[in-house]
C-alpha cells in the first residue's frame, strides 16, 4: 500500500551495486595481452557475450543506475577492457571525445573558456551529459581507475522522482520545464556563433517514443542566454532553483573506488561530482568516461536485437 505522506518511491541511502558478469572474469585477457584485446574491442571486433539482463533492467528502472565492482588488482588496461566489453553489451560506444575519455584535471577553467568541466577539477553541478540538442547519449559510464586524494565524490539523482515532486509542489513550473531553452554550444567541431547557440534549444523535460527524457545543464543554459542578451525569465530561475534544491536534498552521494564501473541512464538520472584535489606525488584522480548509444534510442540496434 502506498503511504500518502510520501512519494511512491523507495527511500534509498546508498547506491545500487551489482556483481560484474561472471563471463567477464572468465574472458579476462592476461595483462600482457590486454592492450591488444582492448584495441580490438574498441575497433568493433566481436566481444564475449555476457548476461546483462539484470543490469539492463536496473538501468531502465526509476533508479536508473548501477555500480559494478571489478577487482582493483586488475591492471588499468584490463579494467578498460572489461569496461569496454561490458558497455558493448548495452549499445555502441560513441566516439565524439574518444570512445574512452579520461576525466582528469587538465588544469583548465570552464568559467573563462569553452573547456568542458570534465577537463577541470571543479565541482560540476548536477547535470546530464551532452550540451548538443541533436545528440543525447543513452548511457554514461564512468570507470574509476584512481579515486584521487581528496573530494571528487559522485552524486546521482532521479529526474523521474524530482518531476513528481515538481508536479506536486509547483505544477505551474512544469510547462517551463517542457519549453526548449538555449544551451551554450561547447562541443568541439560544432559552430559556436550566436545563431548556433539560439538553435541549440533543449527542454528540461521531454517525452519521446522511448519514454521521458531529462536534460539539465543550468550553467550552460544561463551562459547561452547571457551570450544571446536574453534576460532569464523569473519562472525559469524558479525552476532551476527548485531542481537544484531538490537534488541537493535527494541526491545519492558516494565515492567510487578503483575498479568500480558506474553506469547511469542519461535520460532519467542526473549526475555530478564534487570538486577534488590531487595530492603531489599521489596517483591523479582518473575516471574513464564513455557514452553509449542505442540502449533505448535509435542510434543503434535495440537491446533485444543485439547478440
Ligand atoms: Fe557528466
Amino acid at each position: 500500500m502506498t503511504n500518502q505522506m510520501h512519494p511512491p518511491f523507495s527511500n534509498r541511502t546508498s547506491v545500487v551495486r551489482l556483481p560484474i558478469p561472471h563471463g567477464l572474469r572468465m574472458a579476462l585477457p592476461a595483462s600482457d595481452k590486454a592492450e591488444l584485446a582492448l584495441a580490438q574491442v574498441l575497433a568493433g571486433d566481436a566481444v564475449p557475450r555476457l548476461n546483462v539482463d539484470q543490469l539492463a533492467e536496473q538501468l531502465t528502472s526509476t533508479q536508473g543506475h548501477a555500480v559494478l565492482g571489478a577487482p582493483a588488482s586488475w591492471t588499468d588496461t584490463q579494467l578498460r577492457w572489461a569496461y569496454a566489453v561490458l558497455l558493448r553489451q548495452l549499445g555502441s560506444l560513441n566516439g565524439r571525445y574518444g570512445k574512452l575519455f579520461d576525466v582528469v584535471d587538465q588544469g583548465l577553467d570552464h568559467t573563462t573558456t569553452n573547456a568542458p568541466v570534465s577537463k577541470t577539477k571543479a565541482a560540476t553541478g548536477m547535470h546530464t551529459d551532452s550540451s548538443d540538442a541533436r545528440y543525447n547519449p543513452d548511457l554514461v559510464g564512468l570507470l574509476c581507475l584512481h579515486p584521487g586524494s581528496r573530494g571528487g565524490e559522485s552524486l546521482l539523482a532521479s529526474a523521474i522522482e524530482m518531476l513528481e515532486r515538481l508536479k506536486q509542489r509547483h505544477p505551474e513550473l512544469e510547462s517551463v520545464a517542457r519549453t526548449p531553452w538555449p544551451r551554450d554550444v561547447v562541443t568541439p567541431g560544432l559552430a559556436q556563433d550566436l545563431a548556433a547557440i539560439e538553435a541549440n534549444a533543449i527542454p528540461v523535460f521531454a517525452q519521446d517514443e522511448h519514454g521521458p527524457v531529462f536534460r539539465y545543464m543550468r550553467y550552460w543554459t544561463e551562459r547561452a542566454m547571457a551570450k544571446l542578451g536574453q534576460p532569464i525569465p523569473v519562472q525559469l530561475t524558479r525552476l532551476f532553483d527548485f531542481i537544484d534544491a531538490d537534488m541537493a536534498d535527494n541526491a545519492l552521494n558516494f565515492r567510487l573506488k578503483r575498479g568500480d564501473i558506474l553506469l547511469v541512464n542519461n535520460r532519467l538520472v542526473v549526475h555530478g561530482r564534487g570538486a577534488f584535489e590531487d595530492a603531489p606525488g599521489a596517483a591523479r584522480r582518473c575516471l574513464v568516461r564513455a557514452w553509449v548509444d542505442g540502449f533505448v534510442d535509435s542510434h543503434g540496434e535495440r537491446l533485444p536485437l543485439r547478440a
